[in-house]
């Protein structure tokens, strides 16, 4: 998708539809409590005297809820040059943010495509800076741009061709802003294509040669290491995954060093690969197995941030690790019970072969801290238990560094994605006490995401760490006004966005 600026008054520009916000501006509801006859004040979020007079009736007929997403098209505009115009309501004016905004440049994406009209004009709402709202508007459309539709006979593969973002400021500013955000767009519908791939068609192998022609690409260096090495390091951990498959295991060593960075910070990214998990011995029920595909989405997350900083180009050392293997039993699978000596030399008892994420991550924590990297971040579709906690709304965050959760925080509130913090208290490493080795790959039933980020925490150690549990967060259950079902790329934003804060 093509992006540019317009300075021009929104009236002036000449486009198949201009978009604007519809926002409510009624009084919120006292405590909380439901008022009967409240009804909404809508206007739209511009001056520009000639879109709100053509908006006027409609708004004011009583026909509208003003509840988000709620679009209204109307032909020939008069006074307009734009040949529609397409109203979208952000609900209440006094908690609308670049978070809302995001999600209306989808849904304004998505309400053309499903039209069949290819440019739009978007009119950047008035109450939010200018360059705040350009990334908001241009990473949100990235978003809405992208059907995972791939293998279907009728894929009309209809995409927006050109965005044009209406607003008003410094043209060559604003143009940066646009050019940085469609490049973090990109990238992270290019997570999105890696993890909508089914596993058949998403091997280990086939996911190292996608990022070593995406590493090319951009100027990266990219190592692929197989099983042999994986032995020769003794990542006994990984390899007691990726021994019960057929398909060859991927380590994947990306690194991002411009030059006359500084030697430190080094950040680590590490993500798990799993690209198909049937859980191995500790076999998976069927009913919902083939979702299990997306169980690299952490490993293709890093691969797409990595493509991202390499284009953003901040002035910080990066490297990001992917472990990809598949999950399966067979006659050399591991069994429960058996014991496996990670990288680190610390011993697991395994106690669930389908707890095989965060034996995987154990050994790319490790190998990361190897190659010198003094901060950690982790993403994974990790467990089951996160959504139970957490539902889809927010991914889970752990952390064994205060001022790093902070830093990572104030990346996701920049780029718009929720995620919640966890503890990482010492009470739960009980549950992960072995009585044969040092740790267990399971905590039982209670707390599963905590146990689970207690397991990483003993291979990342003193480094300062983030732990990211994108299991509830990395597939969309059902489409929404503003994004398809399927892949949604979920903490990529924000991983670029934490990786440039350090070269600030
Ligand atoms: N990949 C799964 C976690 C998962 C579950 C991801 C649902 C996405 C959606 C992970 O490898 C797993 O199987 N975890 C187990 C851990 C358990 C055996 C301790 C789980 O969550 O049930
Ligand atoms: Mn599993
Ligand atoms: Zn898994």
């Amino acid at each position: 998708m093509k992006t540019t600026i317009s300075l021009s008054i929104p009236a002036e520009v000449e486009t198949e539809s201009l978009v604007a916000v519809v926002l409510d501006h009624a009084e919120p509801t006292q405590n909380g409590q439901p008022q009967k006859d409240k009804k909404p004040l809508l206007k739209v979020a511009t001056p520009d005297a000639a879109v709100q007079s053509v908006a006027a009736d409609l708004l004011a007929s009583g026909e509208l809820t003003g509840k988000p997403f709620e679009t209204n098209l109307l032909h020939k505009p008069a006074g307009l040059k734009a040949k529609r115009l397409l109203l979208i309501s952000g609900g209440p004016a006094k908690k609308f943010s670049s978070y809302e905004l995001r999600r209306i440049a989808g849904t304004a994406v998505r309400t053309m495509k499903s039209r069949g009209i290819r440019t739009f004009a978007f009119v950047a709402p008035s109450g939010i800076p200018a360059e705040e709202a350009t990334r908001a508007i241009v990473e949100g459309a990235h978003v809405g741009n992208f059907d995972p539709d791939y293998y279907r006979s009728d894929r009309k593969d209809q995409k927006i061709d050109e965005l044009t973002v209406v607003t008003s400021g410094d043209q060559a500013a604003l143009e940066k802003t646009a050019a940085e955000a469609q490049i973090i767009g990109e990238s992270q519908n290019f997570t999105r294509d890696l993890v909508n791939e089914p596993s058949n068609r998403m091997t280990p192998t086939i996911l190292a040669d996608r990022g070593k022609k995406m590493c090319a690409e951009v100027g990266l260096k990219c190592e692929v290491y197989g099983a042999d090495k994986i032995k020769e390091l003794k990542m006994g951990a990984f390899w007691s995954v990726a021994q019960g498959s057929d398909e060859p295991p991927a380590l994947i060593v990306m690194t991002y060093e411009p030059a006359g960075a500084p030697a430190k910070p080094v950040l680590g990214l590490v993500g798990k690969g799993i690209t198909f998990d049937t859980g191995g011995i500790s076999i998976k029920p069927a009913d919902g197995m083939e979702k299990m595909k997306y169980d690299m989405a952490g490993g293709a997350t890093m691969i797409g941030a990595m493509r991202g900083i390499a284009l953003l180009k901040p002035n910080v050392k990066v490297i990001g690790i992917v472990c990809a293997t598949e999950n399966m039993p067979s006659g050399h699978a591991q069994k429960p019970g058996d014991v496996q000596i990670a990288m680190s030399g610390k011993s697991i008892e395994i106690i669930n072969t389908d707890a095989e994420g965060r034996l995987v991550l154990a050994d790319g924590l490790y190998y990361a801290r190897q190659l010198g990297c003094t901060h950690l971040v982790d993403a994974a579709t990790l467990t089951g238990a996160v959504v139970v906690a957490l539902g889809y709304a927010n991914a889970g965050v752990f952390a064994n560094d205060d001022e790093m959760y902070e830093r990572f925080h104030a990346a996701n509130v920049k780029e718009g994605e929720k995620m919640w913090r966890m503890p990482l208290d010492d009470e739960y490493k009980e549950q992960i006490r072995s009585s044969i080795a040092d740790i267990m790959n399971t905590g039982g039933r209670w707390g599963g995401a905590i146990t689970a980020a207690m397991f990483l925490k003993e291979f990342a150690e003193d480094t300062p760490w983030i732990h990211l549990d994108i299991a509830g967060t990395a597939w969309m259950e059902e489409q929404k006004p503003w994004i398809a079902k399927g892949p949604s790329g979920i903490a990529l934003r924000s991983l670029v966005e934490f990786v440039k804060s350090f070269a600030q």
